[in-house]
Parts: C-alpha cells; sequence; structure tokens
C-alpha cells in the first residue's frame, strides 16, 4: 500500500483540540497536509502557525460540525484548496458527565449534535467525493471505551458513542469496496481539556480546577491518564494496518473481555 501520509490531505474535526491537533501533528510529521476545522477560530490559528512553522501546509476552516451546511462547506473549501482529500478524521466532541435522569434535553441535543451527528455530517461531505476522486483514502471517527462499554455518569455519551461504533462497522463495509479505509478511535482517559470546553460550551463558568488540561472527565472511565501524542502514535499504526478498532489503554481488554462473556453467556 502507497504511505497513507506523505503528501496527502487529512482533514481534522476538533482539529485546535487535544487528541485533534495531537493527530495533525503526527500525520504532519509523516509529510501530510493538514486541514484544520473548529468552532474555535482562536486556538486554530495558534496551533496552525505551529504546523506552519514546521514547515506544513495548513488550511483552517472555522466549522460547527452539528452543521450539515457547515460541514459540506468545509468539504469545498478543502477540495477548492488542495483539490483532493485522503485521510478524514470525525473527531470534535464533548461530554457531559452525570447521572442519566438528571441530564436534561439541552444536554442530550447537544451531545447527539456534535458527538454523533458530527461524524454523519463528516461523512456524508466527504466520502462521496473521496469514492469519485479514486485515490483511496481512510475515514477515522472519534467515538470512545464509552462507546464500546456502557458506564455509569457518562450515559448520554456512551448512547453517542454506541451510535458512532455502530455507524461506523456499517460504514467500513460499505467503503472496502472503494479502498477507503475506514477505523474507529476508542480512547480511555486522555489528558486533554474536554471537560472545560464541553462546560464552556454548555454555557457554563469553568473552575479553576477544571481548567488543567490534566483533570479528567469527572466520574468518568477509570484507569490510567496518557497523553494525546500517545493517542496520535496509536492512530496513526492504527491506519497503517486499517484497524477497524483503535484502542488506547492496556486495561480496555478486561473490560472489553468481561463485555464479550457477558453476550457470550447471554447466547441461546
Ligand atoms: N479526552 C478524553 O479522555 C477522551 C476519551 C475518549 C474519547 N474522547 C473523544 O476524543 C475527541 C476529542 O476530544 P478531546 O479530548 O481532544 O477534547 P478537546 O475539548 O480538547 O477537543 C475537542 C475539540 O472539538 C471542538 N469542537 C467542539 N464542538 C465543536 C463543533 N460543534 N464543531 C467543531 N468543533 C467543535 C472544540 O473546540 C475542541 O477544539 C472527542 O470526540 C472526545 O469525545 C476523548
Amino acid at each position: 500500500m502507497s504511505d497513507p501520509f506523505r503528501g496527502r490531505v487529512a482533514v481534522i474535526t476538533g482539529g485546535a483540540g487535544g487528541i485533534g491537533f495531537a493527530m495533525a501533528e503526527a500525520f504532519a510529521a509523516r509529510g501530510a497536509k493538514i486541514a484544520l476545522a473548529d468552532l474555535d477560530e482562536t486556538a486554530m490559528d495558534a496551533r496552525s502557525k505551529v504546523l506552519r512553522e514546521r514547515g506544513t501546509e495548513v488550511l483552517c476552516v472555522r466549522t460547527d460540525v452539528t452543521k450539515r451546511a457547515s460541514v459540506s462547506g468545509l468539504a469545498e473549501r478543502v477540495f477548492q484548496h488542495f483539490g483532493a482529500a485522503h485521510l478524514v478524521c470525525n473527531n470534535a466532541g464533548i461530554a457531559i458527565a452525570g447521572p442519566l435522569l438528571q441530564m436534561t434535553p439541552d444536554d442530550w441535543r447537544l451531545t447527539m449534535d456534535i458527538d454523533f451527528w458530527g461524524v454523519v455530517h463528516g461523512v456524508e461531505a466527504f466520502a462521496p467525493r473521496m469514492i469519485e476522486q479514486k485515490q483511496g483514502g481512510h475515514v477515522l471517527n472519534t467515538a470512545s471505551m464509552a462507546g464500546l462499554v456502557g458506564m455509569s455518569w457518562l450515559g448520554v455519551y456512551c448512547a453517542a458513542k454506541f451510535a458512532v461504533v455502530g455507524f461506523t462497522e456499517s460504514l467500513r463495509r460499505e467503503l472496502e469496496a472503494h479502498e477507503i479505509g475506514v477505523s474507529v478511535l476508542c480512547p480511555m482517559i486522555v489528558a486533554t481539556a474536554i471537560t472545560a470546553n464541553s462546560m464552556r460550551m454548555r454555557g457554563l463558568e469553568v473552575p479553576k480546577a477544571v481548567a488543567e488540561p490534566e483533570q479528567p472527565p469527572a466520574g468518568a472511565l477509570r484507569g490510567g491518564v496518557i497523553g494525546a501524542e500517545e493517542v496520535a502514535r496509536r492512530v496513526v499504526r492504527g491506519i497503517e494496518r486499517n484497524d477497524l478498532y483503535i484502542l488506547t489503554h492496556p486495561e480496555q481488554r478486561e473490560l472489553l473481555r468481561r463485555r464479550a462473556a457477558r453476550l457470550d453467556e447471554a447466547a441461546p
């Protein structure tokens, strides 16, 4: 297979954030051109400067993944600017934690709009053009370990991320014939500013302690915290191997085994 990164065009939603930007850095280090798409223009501009200083060609497009028109506008800009898109990472996301019965309709809507519809919009905007350009490529959707195992306090997030996993498993079967690989990224806890960013997105004031990037989401997945760069390394390898699932933490194995055993026991 040809190099999936060198001279290829990678589009990353949520590209101004922790995992998104770490992927941008890793792809750029392998010679990819980068399109960052994010709601946060200030962060995106600062991040793009870092990549440009290292000699990477970068396009920044302010994008709201919850809006179909905004994401098709992104695709339009990317094809206008680079003439192609080869690696599309539907990665923008938020996390709202708390007991399911305390979740408001707005919590549900915002989570589904960003974490689920954002991914669908990205695939709808890019996949038909990628098929048409006949240059292969790869779609990477960011779910979470919360998309593989149900967890208390993360019910809304789990619902959205399980949907992303199911959507991605189906998409992989449908894009195979077009030589477009498909992966779903399912990390456990990664040191990013997702908790603070998600609070801001809901118009909530961010307490100082939460603003620290090291803070894992409250009451969320238990386990070690790893850096976004480590996640990006695993993504690069997962794309090279066209892995369906990209996992990040060794402790995931036991949790997934237990789920598989419960399903195995339930089968008649
Ligand atoms: N950090 C973790 O522990 C963790 C674990 C599992 C999965 N994830 C997933 O990884 C992905 C990236 O999260 P992160 O931890 O890097 O968080 P982050 O907050 O650092 O980055 C998310 C980025 O998405 C952007 N964004 C939010 N809403 C948007 C919208 N409507 N349109 C465009 N951009 C928008 C934000 O501005 C931000 O730059 C998310 O899908 C998240 O659910 C994170």
